[in-house]
Parts: structure tokens; sequence; C-alpha cells
């Protein structure tokens, strides 16, 4: 087993390996910034005792000059230092997001239908974030502060060894006092990030259910939660900022005993001559420019810890592993496929079976009309064939090849599926119907537009194929949606089409289109339609109905129309529309 430390590592070091030499550069820049802090004093120690005693101007002009010049160098590195910082942080962080997020868009359908989309962008940006100051600084700046802490007391101890000691001793009582304090505020802070995600949940929730809200006249309880939620934002952060008073108050208090210590030592060595008056200036300074190092150390202790809170919990997502995956890459055939499947069960959570002992085989060209009432398993059964979940009993073969011997991209554009909804992204209709893949020049989407019949409605958008839509399909219908889902797999030309009818009713002039575009599409391919309406059963050749997961009939549609004792046949007869709505 690893240790914990070195799993961090790993997953940081991947990170850092390919910028190794800016990252060598960074460690020399933080580190010269450093050191050049502790050179001025000296400089300014020599003028002040040079002023004392020769008063030569010439070493005078030169320790000013030197002075300004380490100054401005000090400046400019500490620029770069940063620059080169963020550089290394952002693409650090910047590849650790395409990652993970790369990583959670090929995980099971199993693992999103528990995890919420929130909780993926905490981990994805959220987390990603918080490492971001680790790549850039921290490791340096840890360090560096150990050194300049260090090098500043040794320096100290070097002018004077009294003064150089009760600031050896002073420091760390200081270390440890803030390490005392410093932990009081942290409760608060967590409850404030967690009153904060709480208003950012809310306001998801409620912006996304405008139209509900606005229809049920709610806008002002809507408000109202806001404020609620708001004030307890307010009292979090009251308390925290409170407590961070108590922090600062400590530090602040130990920095000025120390001043004092080094103004008194100072004031007391000076008068019986053991050091220059330029020595006690260079202890009073380097007394101040302890103040940062202890108080960043104590500082960088919290987000450390931070830091291995969220490194930890991407190491645990990114330890999660689809279930799903290629099988060996058997070539599934071109043309029209065929389809069984062999005795499948399967089951979205443990004990609860969705399907039951499926067993069915369709032909190379069939059209096959799935019904069954809500709930029965209609969608579940294309998701399988899709593969967005494997049975948990039997196998399912298209073109005779078992969909676990296929590549999950070769199976997934042979088959395609029109789900109820389709999804459609906030985007112009052509990058909807190419899913933004610019090579696939607009003549070919336009021909496509014009063989499903549908020239017409293209024409009727106000910018054609640069029209934009809004995400979520707000600004279209289900069914034009549908008829931009079928220009997608006319693109892709698959030997298998599964079209999951929305069973939300359909104006006539689009339920024309579509049953236009169906025709088109279904042409020289084997179809699964499940269906919602009588109209869109007529082209079917095979009928197969699902009751609880069970296939209940399957048969040739003429045949089972003509038999009144066949479920078929009453379904025909009571209405299809009143029975399966
Ligand atoms: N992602 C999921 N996680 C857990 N259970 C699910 C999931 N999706 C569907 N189910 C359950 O599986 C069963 C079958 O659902 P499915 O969506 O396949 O029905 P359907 O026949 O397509 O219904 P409809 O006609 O309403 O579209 C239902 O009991 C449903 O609650
Ligand atoms: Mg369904």
């Amino acid at each position: 087993m690893k240790l914990p430390f070195m799993q961090y590592w790993d997953l940081l070091s991947q990170y850092i390996r390919p910028q190794k030499k800016r990252f060598a550069l960074l460690s020399v820049l933080l580190l010269s910034s450093i050191g050049m802090q502790l050179i001025n004093p000296q400089i300014m120690r020599f003028f002040i005792d040079t002023t004392q005693t020769s008063r030569e101007t010439r070493a005078l002009v030169i320790a000013a000059i030197a002075f300004i010049s380490v100054a401005l160098i000090q400046a400019v590195v500490g620029v770069s230092a940063t620059y080169v910082g963020e550089n290394v942080a952002w693409t650090a962080t910047n590849s650790l997001r395409a990652e993970m997020a790369r990583h959670c868009l090929n995980l099971d359908m199993s693992y999103h239908n528990n995890v919420s989309p929130g909780e993926l962008i905490e981990r994805i940006d959220g987390d990603v974030a918080e490492l971001s100051n680790f790549f850039s600084q921290l490791v340096i700046r840890v360090l560096g502060n150990l050194i300049l802490l260090f090098g500043i007391l040794v320096a100290l101890l070097i002018e004077d060894w009294r003064a150089g000691s009760a600031f050896t001793v002073l420091s760390i009582i200081t270390l440890l006092a803030l390490n005392a304090v410093r932990g009081i505020a942290i409760p608060f802070q967590k409850k404030f990030r967690e009153a904060v995600a709480d208003l950012f949940g809310y306001l998801e929730e409620r912006l996304a259910g405008t139209e509900d809200i606005r229809a049920s006249g709610a806008v002002d309880f809507v408000i109202l939660g806001i404020y609620k939620l708001s004030i307890n934002i307010l009292k979090y952060w009251r308390a925290s900022a409170r407590r961070f008073i108590v922090v600062r108050f400590v530090a602040g208090f130990f920095m000025v005993l120390g001043i004092a210590i080094a103004l008194v030592t100072g004031y007391y060595l000076f008068q019986d001559g053991l050091i220059t008056l330029g020595t006690v200036y260079l202890i009073v300074t380097y007394t101040t420019l302890l103040r940062r190092p202890i108080r960043e150390l104590t500082q960088q202790v919290e987000n450390l810890q931070n830091i291995g809170a969220a490194t930890e919990r991407l190491i645990e997502l990114r330890a999660i592993k689809p279930k799903i995956l290629d099988g060996p890459g058997v070539e599934i055939p071109g043309g029209p496929l065929s389809l069984a499947f062999e005795n499948v069960n399967f089951a979205y959570k443990e004990d609860e079976q969705v399907l039951e002992a499926i067993d069915f085989q369709i032909k190379p060209g069939t059209v096959i009309g799935v019904l069954g009432r809500t709930g029965s398993g209609k969608t579940t059964l294309a998701r399988l064939v899709f593969r967005l979940y494997d049975p948990t009993h039997g196998r399912i073969t298209l073109g005779d090849v078992p969909l676990t011997q296929t590549l999950l991209a070769a199976l997934r554009s042979r088959v395609a599926l029109v789900t109820q909804d389709v999804q459609l992204f906030q985007a112009t209709i052509r990058d909807n119907i190419t899913f933004f893949d610019s090579s696939i020049p607009d003549e070919r989407i336009i021909e496509v537009i014009d063989q499903l019949g549908l020239t017409d409605w293209l024409q009727r958008q106000p910018n054609g194929l640069d029209t934009k839509l809004e995400s979520g399909g707000r600004s279209i219908s289900a069914g034009e949606a549908q008829l931009l889902a079928f220009t997608r797999i006319f693109l892709r030309d698959p030997g298998l089409v599964i079209l999951d009818e929305a069973s939300s009713r359909l104006d006539p002039a689009t339920e024309q289109l579509i049953e236009r575009a169906i025709d088109k599409l279904l042409l020289n391919r084997t179809a699964i339609i499940i269906a919602h309406r009588l109209g869109t059963l007529h082209r079917t050749s095979e009928i197969l109905i699902l009751e609880d997961g069970r296939v209940i009939e399957h048969g040739d549609r003429e045949i089972l129309a003509a038999d009144p004792t066949t479920r078929f046949h009453g379904l025909l007869r009571t209405g299809l529309e009143e029975v399966l709505a």
C-alpha cells in the first residue's frame, strides 16, 4: 500500500512533470526573491554605519545605488515569479480539469444517476481550483518561508547571539500560539461555505423553474427564501470574521512584542557600544521581516489541509472506473442489422428487476413497434441496446455480434437512439445537428434536411442554420427537437434506429413532418419504434408488447391485429392512446 502522501504526489507530479523547466524557473525566482529580502537591510546598515563614521560620499552613493538596484530587481523577480507561478498553476489545473471532465463523461449512467451534476461541478472545478494554489506556490512558499525564517534567525544570531536566541524563542512561541488559535474560525468558515452552496442550490433550482414559479405566483415566496439563506451566509461570515480577528490579534501582539524587544535590546547594546546603529536598524528590520513567514506558514498549514481534502476527493473520483468498457473490437456488419435479446434481465438497483427474461430476435430490416404502459421498461430496453447499461443477466447481439465484443464508439455509430426528450444545446441549429463537428459541410446538412423533407421548416427559421437555439430546447417544440435528432442520425447512417417517441402530443403540422421524416429514416434500416401513437404503428411489421418488464406478446403485426384474442387486438379496439397514455 502506498502512503497517502505518495498518492498526492502521484497525482500532482503528473501535471507538474510536463512543465519541469517552468517549475524549476519558478523555484529559482521564488527563492531568489526571498534571498533578496535579506540583502537590502544589510546594505542599509552599511549606509547608516558609514554616515556615522566616515561620511565618505562615494561609498554612500554606491550603497544607495545598490539598495535601489536590489529593490528594483526584487520587484521584477517578484512579478516574474507570480507570472510563472500562475502559468504553471493554470496549465496544470486546466489539464486536470479537462481530464476530470472527460473521466466523468465516461462514467457509467448508473453512476450519474446517483450523483448530481452540481456535485460533479464541485469536483471538476471547485476541488481543482483548490489545487491551483498548491501547484503554483504552496510547496515552494512553505519551503521558502521556512528558509526565510531560518535565514533571518541565523542572520540575527550572527549579529548578536543574545538578540538572535531571544528572537528564535519568540518565533517559536508565536508559531505555537498561532497554531493554537488558527483553527478557531474553521468550523464557521465551513458553515459559511455550506451556506453559500445552499443559496446556489436554491437559486439553481428556482431559476430552472421560473415558469412554474411565476405561474403559481410564488415569486415573493422565493425571494423570501433567498433572504433567509442570505441571512445565514451573513451569520456565519460574521462569526468566522470575528474569530479571524483573534488570530490577527495574536499575530499582531507577538509582532509588536518582537519589535519592542528589538528596540530595547538594540538600545542597550548600542549604549554599551556592543553594536553599531546600523546593526540596531538591521535587527529591527529583520524582526519586522519575521512577520510574513510566520503568518504565511500558519495560513498554509490550513491550506494544506484543504488541499489534502480536495486531492483525496479527486483521487477517489479518478479511482471510479466505468464498468461498461470496450470489447475486443469485433466489427459490426454494415447495412441493416439483426438484433437479438437472449434471456436478458436488468435492474437499475439491486432487487428491483426492471426487465425480466427478455428473449426475442428481429431480422435485418425489420421495423418493430414496442408498446407498453408507462414504466413497463420500454426506454430501458432501448438503453440496453445502446449499451448505456449492461444486462445483469443474458446477452444482446447486434448483427450476430454480442454487444460486449464491440468497441463502444463503433456500436454507437451503428446504432442511433432518439430519446423521448431530445437534448438540445444553447447553440445554432447547425451545431445542434453536427454536435459541433465543423468538418461536416453545410451542403451535406442541407442535403440531409432536404431528404427528410424539412427544407420548408428550415426556411421558416429566422437565420436558417445559424438560428440560435436556447438550452433545454425552450425555443423549439418537442416535435421539432425530434426532427433535429433525425437529421443527426441521417448524418451518421446507422444500421439500427431506436426511436423513443415523445409521449407528449404533437401539433398536426409537426406530426406530418415527423411522419414523412420517419419514412425516410427507416428506409433500409432495422428499427425499434417505441410508439405512443397509433399513427406510427402502420409502418411496423412486428409488434412487441411489454408489461412489467416482461414480453407478453411478440409477433407479426397483421396476424396479431387479426386475432381477437390478442392484447394487440384489444389495444387497437380500445384505442392505443387511451390505454398507454
Ligand atoms: N435511471 C433509472 N434509475 C432507476 N430506475 C429507473 C431509471 N429509469 C427508469 N427506471 C425505472 O425502471 C422502470 C422502467 O422505466 P422505463 O423508463 O424503461 O419505462 P417506459 O416504459 O419507457 O415508460 P414511459 O412510457 O413512461 O416512457 C420504471 O419503474 C422506472 O421507474
Ligand atoms: Mg420511456
